[in-house]
């Protein structure tokens, strides 16, 4: 088998013209999660339409306004999944994961379901909706408030929240199943174990990883465990497919992609994290990367 190939593209992936039609088998991935602070800015600056919407809010604090700017930001989000079903061949498959959001903005603390704002989404341009995954996630503490825990008062009803302590991997295919020529040499010497089986195909993950022992960069772009990457590649894609990153951020997938044989193509807006992706393909031995700005 040819040694894989990767591709990182430094640009938005709103559209992926370097991309042929129907050629990915598989996109993972994990974009910035609408209403989310840390991803504020970055929305803002990608996006004149949120970035003056986000003005309104700040100088009217008009509730509406609100609405409005988390609509904005899975519309945008929209043109990516839009452009991935573009790119996916019939029976490929998608992998978002994603968080939901909880904030207070003008002293009202609500939680922003982002989960079915994308499945919503991605049933519009077409995707037919997998069941998903639960990533239950170890560190986060119990709210209350917002405030990120009780503060001794989440004993008395009724005002305490629940704790936000999963995330999603949305899974979704375009159009029928795939198929494969009958004993599909790459497809057998893909296949899992009992183990692996078993344990990856359950609706609730509890994986640890890298967001605890995470470089500064790689905290910076929320990255997620490596295991979470490998494990969506080997169930949804066989030795030599082609995986799709829209948000490559530190380069998770497209490390997963090389230990497990398969090619890629990433995009990423900001040039400043192609240190830290060529760091972490430099321990898989990714030779063949080729990088493009545009
Ligand atoms: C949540 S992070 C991805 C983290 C990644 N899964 C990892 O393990 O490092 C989202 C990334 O998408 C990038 N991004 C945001 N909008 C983008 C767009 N339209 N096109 C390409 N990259 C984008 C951000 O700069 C950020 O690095």
């Amino acid at each position: 088998m040819p040694k894989p190939q990767h591709r990182i593209i430094i640009g938005n992936s709103q559209t992926m013209p370097e991309i042929p039609d129907n050629t990915v088998h598989l996109m993972v991935t994990s974009p910035p999660y609408p209403m989310i602070k840390m991803w504020d800015q970055q929305f803002r600056e990608l996006y004149p339409k949120i970035e003056a919407l986000w003005k309104n809010l700040e100088a009217s604090g008009n509730e509406k306004t609100v609405a409005q700017i988390y609509d904005a930001m899975h519309e945008e989000l929209g043109k990516v999944w839009a452009e991935t079903y573009r790119v996916l061949i019939e029976g490929g498959i998608a992998c978002i994961n994603v968080g939901d959001a909880t904030r207070s903005i003008n002293g009202k603390f609500r939680v922003f379901p982002n989960h079915a704002r994308t499945i919503e989404r991605m049933e519009k341009i077409g995707f037919i909706t997998l069941p998903y995954i639960l990533w239950k996630k170890p560190t986060t503490k119990p709210m209350y408030k917002g405030k990120g825990a009780f503060l001794g008062s989440g004993f008395l009803p009724p005002n305490a929240y629940v704790t936000l302590d999963c995330e999603f991997i949305l899974i979704f295919r375009k159009g029928a199943l795939r198929k494969f020529p009958p004993k599909d040499p790459d497809r057998y010497a893909s296949q899992l174990t009992k183990k692996q089986r078993d344990e990856w195909f359950s609706q609730i993950w509890q994986v640890t990883g890298t967001r605890q022992t995470a470089d500064e960069l790689e905290r910076r772009t929320a990255a997620f465990p490596d295991e979470i990457a490998d494990r969506l590649i080997k169930m949804f894609s066989i030795k030599g497919d082609m995986v799709l990153d829209p948000f490559l951020g530190s380069g998770t997938t497209l490390k997963a992609a090389e230990i497990n044989r398969r090619n890629s193509v990433g995009y990423e807006t900001d040039p400043s994290l192609l240190a830290t992706v060529t760091k972490k393909t430099d321990k898989c031995k990714a030779a063949n990367l080729e990088v493009t700005k545009r």
